[in-house]
């Protein structure tokens, strides 16, 4: 949560913070500030709500500084206020810092200073940094001191600038279980939450492992958790700009439905090919090992755990090994029966998921042999997990998951199709699977092209208060991913149900016009949902169908016919677009809805 941007160069700082700002608004967007270099004392300037709110009041001409912090809040600690926005500063101005993450240990810090005689203005967990440098810095007068001693006192999460009058051409940069990512452009350094805020400027980063540190002036000092200096290795990123460009589209979210297609394809190159058996980059699980294995865990969070469901459907199917999809909040506290015999998977977009990277880290101690899923290069989870399958689906930037959903559910089943080729060999049914999986990406353009239909139908459903999503099996699972999607952008409260447990208790709320959207993409209990379905409408509700079942529906979705294991792929689509323009119709920023941010770094 959160988005941080650093700048040290030739250049204006305050152009390359606002801009990075922008980039990283999905990250949180309840305040907004920066703090800039200026003559050797720091101007600070932030504002609550979004980051155009910051833009109206700066004064560019006054800000030419060539080195500065910048911050966009997702708050944890503290109403979203000017006051608790960032940077921070203590009382003598000599820190000012942003910070992504939570100092758990916070009030028993500031306890400590009010006593020594310091004040606070904020409510914020941050402000205790700044504060704490000052007090380190009164005692020996040496700025990196006094960062090691604040750093060593902190407990919980951050990813943490600090820039200080007292070496005005440098910034101070930690990192501990919050994203941190630095980059060397040809006109300075840049430092930032996440790459595409400055992929723009570079494509070599360097990632900082949690516990490390650096300093930054005209070059970077990398150093290890004891404050031992380091050298680190540059990665190159080969991102093209229009991934994190509208390109057109009206909101990311639009565009990167639109893109589902093309990102299935790039997640699928090279592991799946036709007739020819799976492979993952980097790493193999041999038979001997599958064979000792008495159960497969799925782990995540959200829409990635919506794909897990999938997983476990697949995997089930075809391994006859029993998994076992659990969100990760959930898992890490509940000490699960995990052991070297059971193979945890952990799925998670952007890789940086507070509660998915505890629970991996879990599943290791226990013994269990890790694999994350993730779709961000060099995130946190693929550092902790014993192997890493990436989904190559692009940078996603809506915090609504469309495009990631879709290629983590291409992965899984891909990963299901290896796991049986390894253990009973490819047959004619995983081969059929291949095919089937290769063709989706044509059959996912036919679907998108209603939109128009989709669309019509959305404007129906402005107006509810309560919504249905209701199917069986895998059909269920993508309930769960439909009803998710509309409530986290339009507000509306839906809730997906397993069709055949209606009647065990919703069925009381179904009046007269409630929508039920009803899932039906296995012939097998197609019967079964339809009778569910007629249940709710002989009470009133209005039916929605999404099938690929020849079934007379008033109104009826038709998508393409394919494996049951493959149709949420398919199935989701429509739900994605009604979500959307049920949003739009109620005019509401779909890419950035209230409450939430892209990436959960908190637990
Ligand atoms: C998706 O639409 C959500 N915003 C959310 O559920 C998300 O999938 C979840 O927070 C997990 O995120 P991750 O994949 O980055 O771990
Ligand atoms: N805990 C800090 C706050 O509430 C930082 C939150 C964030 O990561 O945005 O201000």
């Amino acid at each position: 949560m959160c988005g941080i941007v650093g700048y040290v160069g030739k250049k204006r700082a305050i152009d390359k913070l606002v801009l990075g700002l922008k980039t990283l608004e999905y990250r949180g967007y309840d305040s907004a500030g920066v703090a800039v270099m200026q003559d050797n004392h720091v101007i600070v300037v932030k504002d609550k709500g979004r980051i155009n709110n910051l833009e109206a009041i700066l004064d560019y001409d006054a800000l030419n500084g060539n080195v500065g912090i910048a911050h966009t809040r997702w708050a944890t600690h503290g109403i979203p206020s000017l006051k608790n926005a960032h940077p921070h500063e203590d009382q003598n101005k000599h820190f000012t810092v942003v910070h992504n993450g939570i100092i758990e240990n916070y009030m028993e810090l500031k306890d400590f200073l009010i006593k020594e005689g310091f004040k606070f203005e904020s409510q914020t967990d941050t402000e205790v940094i700044p504060v704490l440098m000052e007090y380190y810095y009164q005692k020996d007068k040496d700025v990196v001191k006094a960062f090691k001693h604040t750093l060593d006192d902190l407990k919980g999460s951050y990813a943490i600038l600090v820039i200080t009058p007292l070496i005005s051409n440098t910034i101070l940069v930690a990192k501990k279980n919050s994203p941190l990512v630095i980059g060397e452009g040809s006109d300075g350094i840049y430092i930032a939450s996440d790459i595409p805020a400055i992929i723009k400027y570079t494509k070599d980063f360097y990632f900082l492992s949690d516990g490390e540190k650096a300093i930054i002036d005209d070059k970077i000092r990398f150093y290890d958790e004891h404050f031992e200096e380091i050298k680190k290795q540059s990665k190159t990123i080969n991102w093209e700009m229009d991934a994190i460009d509208k390109n057109g589209f009206k909101d990311y979210m639009l565009k990167e439905i639109y893109e589902q297609p093309a990102s299935l394809k790039n997640t699928l190159n090279g592991i799946i090919v036709n007739n020819k058996p799976v492979q993952f980059v980097g790493f193999s699980l041999n038979k001997k090992y599958l064979e000792s294995l008495k159960q497969i865990y799925i782990v995540a969070c959200g829409t990635a755990m919506h794909a897990g469901l999938v997983g476990k459907y697949a995997m089930e199917k075809m391994l006859r090994i029993p998994v076992n999809v659990e969100v990760a909040s959930e898992f890490r506290y509940r000490d699960p029966i995990v052991d070297k015999n059971t193979l945890c998977i952990f799925i998670s977009q952007s890789g940086e998921t507070a509660d998915t990277i505890a629970a991996l880290k879990l599943a290791k101690e226990k013994g269990a042999k890790t694999i994350a899923i993730s779709n961000v290069f060099e995130s946190s989870i693929t550092r902790e997990a014993d192997h890493t399958i990436y989904t190559h689906a692009g940078p996603e930037i809506a915090v609504a998951s469309t495009k990631a959903y879709i290629s983590q559910v291409g992965i899984i089943v891909a990963f299901a199709i290896y796991l049986c080729d390894t253990l009973f060999g490819s047959n004619k049914d995983t081969n059929y699977l291949k095919e089937e999986l290769l063709h989706l990406p044509d059959l996912m353009e036919e679907v998108i092209k209603n939109e128009d239909n989709y669309h019509e139908l959305a404007k129906k459903m402005i107006n509810v208060h309560d919504l249905f999503y209701i199917g069986r099996g895998c059909d269920y699972y993508i309930a769960m991913e439909g009803s998710l999607k509309l409530k986290e952008i339009s507000y509306i409260h839906s809730e997906a149900y397993p069709a055949g447990e209606l009647k065990h208790g919703p069925i009381a709320l179904i009046d007269k016009g409630t929508f039920v959207l009803g899932i039906i993409t296995d012939s097998k209990i197609a019967d079964k949902t339809l009778s569910n379905l007629e249940e709710v409408k002989s009470r009133g509700a209005n039916i929605v169908l999404i099938t690929n079942q020849n079934i007379r529906e008033e109104q009826v979705i038709s998508i393409p016919d394919i494996n049951p294991i493959l149709s949420p792929i398919l199935a989701i689509i429509p739900l994605q677009f009604i979500a959307y323009y049920v949003a739009k119709e109620k005019d509401l920023d779909v890419d950035k809805p209230r409450n939430l941010a892209k990436s959960v770094t908190v637990e």
